[in-house]
């Protein structure tokens, strides 16, 4: 099994292209379910998520082709692939328990199936290591644009009624990222008008409403807590770009934090991820917008610890609770870090214990006392951001640190080690 080794002390120096953003690929990819026309994406990372995605939509009966682009051609805007993506028959409604159960986002099929194909059977996703993670708004939300629901032998069955799904009111009982995705695009093709209350407004959602807009959907109310879906008979063709990632960018400015040094993280847009930037303000990195992205040093004055509490989009994302407590453990004070999307996500807490961090969970918030330094150590993660977490802590830590179980790194990092060696971190993969 691949791990990652790196020697910890060196400082980051250099510009990191950002890629396109894991959680805007992945369900733009599925809205291509609605169309029987091309989808072309620009700026598709190279991930494990986004492979298995391809695996579960051709089963659906999308045809995909990926151009790839090698990393840093000169002359192209971004490094990422041109994926197209064309679902001229929907072969099969059905998402099978096999493909599913591999990653939670699949699910979010349900909604393009159902609106185009009027039905729709696909295995729930079951638990997951962050949490329990259940499904109740979506079939809340369904419900509401007339589809019957039925759970059988661990499948949501799914049907809408006769001519297909009718605009309704979905009123949210808490921000879901996964449910506006899914009930959003399940209304672009009902018949009447959606209205979606307490809707989530990541970047990823707003992307993803741009992308239907130019296939000819009518939405409303992009950017707010409310959407509004005016149903349409049928969408088309489009093209449309990834946008950068925000965690992949606020993980590498927390790197940099914590080493010291001077990056330049290409593409990244502050305004995705202003909580986050604000916050490494105040932990001791000062943080300047360029026209090419954002620029991340120390400020001289050491890493001060800082008390963070997560929220939904705009406020600090769940998704670098892991990387901010790895920059914490080697901060001045004592900072208190309270979780409040999963129930699970302090897994990083025992795993960063083996560098000497010293940190203390009680319900959902972990106390940090900073320490002086960290000691190298053998580590092993159970998520994708609990991973880069430690990988954080080994650039800073004395001595040789080793990453095991690093298929969760593939899922949403793209050429990790290659981005930080070639900013001067001492950091390989050892295969086998
Ligand atoms: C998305 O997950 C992201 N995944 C997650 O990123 C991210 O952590 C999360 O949003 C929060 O920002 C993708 O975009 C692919 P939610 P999602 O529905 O949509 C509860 C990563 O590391 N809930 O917004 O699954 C839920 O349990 C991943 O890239 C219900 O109770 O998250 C959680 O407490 C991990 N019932 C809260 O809502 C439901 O039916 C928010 O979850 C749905 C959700």
């Amino acid at each position: 099994m691949d791990r990652i080794r790196l020697v910890g002390g060196n400082q980051l120096r250099g510009e990191i292209p950002i890629s396109g953003a894991k959680n805007a690929a992945l369900p733009l990819m599925i809205a291509s379910l609605l169309t029987q026309e091309p989808l072309v994406l620009e700026n598709v990372p190279r991930l494990a998520d986004v492979n298995q995605l391809e695996k579960i939509l051709e089963n659906h009966g999308v045809d995909i082709a990926v151009h790839g682009r090698r990393p840093g051609t000169p002359g192209s805007r971004f490094d990422g692939q041109r994926m197209t993506l064309q679902a001229a028959d929907i072969v099969d409604t059905t998402a099978p328990y096999e493909l599913v159960s591999t990653m939670r986002a699949s699910f979010w099929v349900i909604g393009p199936l159902l609106a185009r194909a009027h039905e729709a059977r696909v295995s729930l996703p079951g638990g997951c290591a962050i949490g329990t993670r259940p499904v109740d708004f979506f079939l809340y939300g369904l419900k509401q644009l007339g589809a019957e629901i039925d759970i059988d032998d661990g499948y949501v069955v799914a049907r809408a009624p006769k001519g297909g799904l009718i605009g309704g009111l979905v009123h949210l009982p808490k921000v879901s990222v996964g449910a506006t995705h899914t009930i959003m695009m399940a209304a672009t093709l009902a018949r009447g008008t959606t209205v979606i209350e307490n809707a989530a407004m990541e970047p990823e959602i707003d992307n993803v409403a741009h992308c239907l807009v130019a296939m000819g959907a009518s939405i409303s109310g992009i950017g707010t807590r409310t959407l509004t879906i005016e149903g349409v008979p049928s969408l088309h063709g489009a093209t449309i770009e990834v946008i950068p990632d925000r965690i992949e960018a606020g993980t590498f400015a927390m790197a940099a934090a914590m080493t010291g040094g001077d990056v330049l993280l290409r593409h990244a847009r502050p305004e995705h991820l202003q909580s986050a930037l604000d916050v490494l303000g105040q932990a001791g990195a000062t943080i300047a917008s360029e026209a090419g992205g954002i620029r991340v040093k120390r400020n001289g004055n050491g890493l001060q610890s800082v008390d963070v509490e997560v929220d939904t989009f705009p406020g600090f994302a769940t998704d670098l609770q892991a990387q901010f407590m790895a920059l914490m453990t080697m901060a001045n004070g004592v900072s208190h870090i309270r979780e409040t999307i999963f129930e699970n996500r302090f897994m990083h807490v025992a795993e960063l214990a083996r560098f000497g961090a010293d940190i203390r969970v009680e319900g959902q918030v972990a106390t940090v006392t900073g320490v002086p330094a960290l000691k190298g150590a053998q580590v092993m993660a159970t998520d994708l951001r609990a991973s880069v977490s430690l990988v954080i802590a080994g650039l800073a830590a004395r001595g040789e640190t080793v990453v095991n179980r690093i298929y969760h790194l593939d899922r949403g990092f793209e050429r990790l080690e290659d981005k930080l060696s070639r900013c001067g971190a001492e950091i390989e993969r050892v295969t086998g």
